[in-house]
């Protein structure tokens, strides 16, 4: 049994948060989330702002967590996980700087962990079922990624965006139609007032006779969508008026497109799960349209709640902890990446 600090600052959430157990048998004892709300009045993220926010946060972060973790007298720490790729390299380094230091100081090993691949973890942390194989839609601000997920390490890619991410696509079209940053919640709420009918968007990437063989079977675009949704706007008129329609019709497509990628994908693995992650994975739309389009293939769909969808150091120590157990080490020149392949991809 391992008992790991988690750090996670690759973007504009300050997390910790302690963790302990062995395999999937694993408890959280705490977790901190400090989501950075200087942002908002830019419009998107300032990448020195979330460094500097970082700096100042992180300690009373960990504090905090360590403090919630402790059952009786000081929580030992037995190893640390921290972020350390893909994000904002500045942000990522505050992280990684402090889990050296803090391993250092207490003779405890650092491993280094790939932010996507703790969103591949998130969900198994509330759901048991959410554990290899399955099919994995990761949907967040930076990154949309369908891969095949044979057990922990072993990861098929099969699709990913070509160009906006998929929350990325809700940012950018809640700017364009007036809501605030982030985008994806104000959509939603939106949308679930629009008229599904009003606005019918082409769903990107999506064609009848698309084989498995085809270059685009699985990859998705959003970029024309959002292009569409904003020549709509303009001839929309009354924006205000138009503005639930227009998100409705967007966010249809969008979901249309990522429910069908994943259904190909559980289908051509025969996988009867599908694990959700990242920060679009809190979309209630995207979630039940998932379940009913997977449920023809008899297949599960598990989504993390809103606290393990979103940037979270419980993810980051749960992934960090199969590393660990696998006899991984970062020496402590342990440095930050902007971008990294996520590990354990299956090259053949
Ligand atoms: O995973 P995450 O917290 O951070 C990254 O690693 O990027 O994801 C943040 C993204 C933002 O783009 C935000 O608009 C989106 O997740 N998001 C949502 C919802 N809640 C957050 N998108 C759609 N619907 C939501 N309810
Ligand atoms: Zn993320």
């Amino acid at each position: 049994m391992t008992r790991l600090l988690g750090i996670e600052t690759s973007c504009d959430e300050t997390s910790a948060a302690v963790l302990e157990g062995a395999g999937d048998a694993v408890t959280l004892c705490a977790q901190v989330i400090l989501s950075q709300d200087v942002h908002r009045v830019f419009g998107g993220v300032v990448p020195e702002l979330a460094s500097r926010a970082h700096l100042t946060a992180l300690v009373p972060v960990v504090e905090r967590a360590l403090a919630d973790a402790r059952t009786d007298g000081a929580p030992e720490i037995d190893a640390v996980a921290v972020t350390n790729a893909p994000g904002l390299v500045g942000a990522l380094l505050v992280g990684v700087c402090f889990g050296k230091a803090f391993a250092y100081a207490r003779g405890v090993p650092v491993v280094g962990v790939h932010h996507m691949e703790g969103h591949l973890f998130a969900t198994s942390l509330e759901h048991p079922g959410a554990v290899p194989p399955f099919t994995a839609l990761l949907v967040s601000g930076g990154h949309t990624l369908l891969l095949d997920v044979e057990a922990w390490g072993r990861y098929r890619h099969l699709g990913a965006t070509r160009d906006d991410a998929a929350g990325e696509a809700f940012d950018k079209v809640a700017k364009l139609l007036g809501f605030p940053y982030p985008g994806g919640p104000p959509i939603e709420r939106a949308a679930a007032e629009g008229d599904p009918a009003r606005y019918r968007f082409t769903r990107p990437m999506l064609h009848a006779n698309q084989r498995p063989e085809d270059p685009g079977f699985y990859d998705v675009s959003f970029s024309g969508l959002k292009t569409a949704v904003l020549l709509a706007a303009r001839d929309a008129g009354d924006l205000e008026r138009e503005r639930a329609h227009l998100a409705r019709g967007f966010q249809d497509a969008l979901i249309a497109t990522l429910v069908e990628k994943t259904y190909r994908a559980a289908r051509e693995h025969g996988r009867t799960r599908v694990v959700l992650g990242g920060g679009v994975a809190c979309n209630r739309a995207l979630v039940a349209a998932m379940r009913e389009r997977l449920a023809a293939l008899g297949a599960t769909v598990y989504a993390p709640s809103a606290r393990l969808a979103t940037d979270n150091a419980a993810m980051i120590a749960r992934a960090g902890l199969f590393h660990l157990e696998r006899g991984a080490r970062a020496s402590l020149d342990l440095n930050a990446f902007a971008s990294a392949p996520i590990p354990g991809l299956i090259t053949e």
